[in-house]
């Protein structure tokens, strides 16, 4: 197994799209930034320099990390943030896992412009469980504000109301011609008649799930969240914002150019969003001004089109990757996920009041030391044991929301014996409105078991539970008005965040963490923390 050593510069750099320029908070001046490669089994140090104004700390979202809390990165959950001028090296072995993944700023806002790939290939003569393809390609899918992104949170807090959404989305970068500045580049994706590609499509948007769809071609889903799934053929990709995916394509249609679009879902939109981002599939040897085959994508709303996708896949679950599936459960918990409001005296524009967030009713509070710094050196005062494993009130989530719509705030932990089995079922509220909040759960890898609309029934439900082969993923969409169930096995000792990976949900407070206790056996315990760790 190797070692791999990677600098990872934080700084400033100026960046054009929709024909205005503004400064962006970057990793080596790169948008998209710089991807990863590793192999199962190697160790990778990457050395973070903060070289801006704000505080920095950097997650590899869906690294498992086994033991190695230290360098997962989420700020005041598992590190104080690299304050700057000051770095820090994350250091972690990447055990059991290859795939796509993605790593990202864990701080502010500064995921949107602060984000990359991060590819895990097998161990050297292993075989992916699929044919062996021409190309792979890197797809980063993101959004675009014109404004600041601080700028446009910090102003929503204020007010108490919804921050805008974004101006554009884009591929690896780029949005492609929009409306108001058609100079707009996009990015293409070259490839040649016959041959078939491996895309490793990411969704680093901040606030939305996206459709992916390449006119005139199918799509083979192989692997999501880095674990094989059974070969899924579709013409449309739905992403959610933490998520990956890869697709085979082959080039099997007429030479030409044809539209790649990444476009908005959200199925109870509150705020209209249709631009769609463009690149071009193009057949190496077509002219170029050959016209480009034109793709319909999804409307905003289609949630039977994404919903058709989200069922179908399945763990691979073949003798060399079987899918571990819990099939006893030690600790049964049922969290509601969804909107809030609390009173809000300065929050002029929202009549004294504020939405907010939160996991059965507790709005998240982020403390001021890092919570596995509290539990490792004993440091009292910083969290609670406290988080409630089912809903404090009981009421019809799907229907009428209660009178009070009030929340209540803590900096509060669920706590899990070292290995035991956890059944999680994440409610959708809709309160306010009801929403698909792709909830990603750190530190582990969980079977999606069972999802269904409306009220979760303790009773029948869980007799129609898949615990055969679910599939396995990091980062889950909870749907509107709706339900998800899902299983891990708490191996991996330390404290662990589990929020919503809509950022704008993040931090209106839909978000909790973990504790799970180190096991008595050896290698069961968090290692002690590197001496670099940044101090709050
Ligand atoms: Cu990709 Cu806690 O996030």
């Amino acid at each position: 197994c190797r070692v791999h050593h990677y600098k990872f510069n934080v700084v400033m750099k100026n960046s054009t799209k929709l024909c205005s320029t503004k400064p962006i908070v970057t990793v080596n001046g790169m948008f998209p930034g710089p991807t990863l490669y590793a192999r199962e089994d190697d160790t990778v140090l990457v050395k973070v320099t903060n070289h801006v104004k704000y505080n920095v700390s950097i997650h590899w979202h869906g690294i498992r990390q086994l033991r190695t809390g230290w360098a997962d990165g989420p700020a005041y959950i598992t590190q104080c943030p690299i304050q700057p001028g000051q770095s820090y090296v994350y250091n972690f072995t990447i055990t059991g896992q290859r795939g796509t993944l993605l790593w990202h700023a864990h701080i502010l806002w500064l995921r949107s412009t602060v984000h990359g790939a991060i590819v895990v290939l097998p161990k050297r003569g292993v075989p992916y469980p699929f044919p062996k393809p021409h190309k792979e390609n890197v797809v980063v899918l993101a959004e675009w504000w014109k404004s600041d992104t601080e700028a446009v949170i910090n102003q929503a807090l204020k007010s108490g109301l919804a921050p805008n959404v974004s101006d554009a989305h884009t591929i690896n970068g780029q949005p492609g011609p929009v409306s108001g500045c058609f100079s707009q580049g996009g990015y293409t994706l070259p490839v040649k008649s016959g041959k078939t590609y491996l895309l490793r499509l990411i969704n680093a948007a901040l606030n939305e799930e996206l459709f992916f769809k390449i006119a005139g071609h199918k799509l083979t889903v192989v692997e999501v969240d880095a674990t094989y799934v059974k070969p899924l053929k579709t013409d449309t990709v739905v992403i959610a914002p933490g998520q990956t995916t890869n697709v085979l394509v082959t080039a099997d249609q007429n030479a030409g150019k044809y539209l790649v679009a990444a476009s908005p879902f959200m199925d109870a939109p509150i705020a209209v969003d249709n631009v769609t981002a463009t690149a071009t599939l193009h057949y190496s040897g077509t002219i170029a001004s050959t016209p480009t085959t034109l793709t319909k994508p999804p409307p905003q709303n289609a949630t039977a089109v994404a919903n058709n996708f989200i069922d179908s896949l399945r763990s691979l679950n073949s003798k060399n990757y079987p899918a571990k599936v819990p099939q006893t459960v030690d600790h049964n918990l049922f969290f509601t996920v969804g909107l809030g409001i609390n009173p809000c005296p300065s929050c002029k524009a929202a009549n004294g009041s504020r939405v907010v967030a939160s996991i059965n009713n507790v709005t998240f509070v982020m403390p001021t030391t890092a919570l596995l710094q509290a539990h490792f050196f004993n440091i009292s005062g910083v969290f609670t044991t406290d988080f409630p494993g089912n809903p404090p009130n009981v009421f019809n989530y799907t229907g009428t929301p209660p009178a009070n719509l009030a929340t209540t705030r803590g900096t509060k932990v669920y706590r899990l014996a070292y290995n035991s089995t956890v059944q999680l079922v994440l409610q959708d509220t809709g309160i306010i409105a009801p929403e698909n909040h792709p909830v990603h759960l750190h530190g582990f890898n969980f079977f999606a078991v069972g999802k269904g609309l409306g009220n979760f029934n303790p009773k029948k439900d869980p007799r129609k539970f898949n615990l055969v082969d679910p599939v396995e993923r990091n980062t889950i969409g909870v749907p509107s008005g709706g339900w998800v169930a899902i299983r891990f096995r708490a191996d991996n000792p330390g404290v662990w965040f589990m929020h919503c990976h809509l950022e704008v949900h993040t931090t209106w407070g839909l978000k909790m963490a973990f504790l799970v206790d180190n096991g008595r056996g050896p290698n069961q315990s968090l290692l002690p923390p590197p001496s670099d760790l940044p101090k709050c």
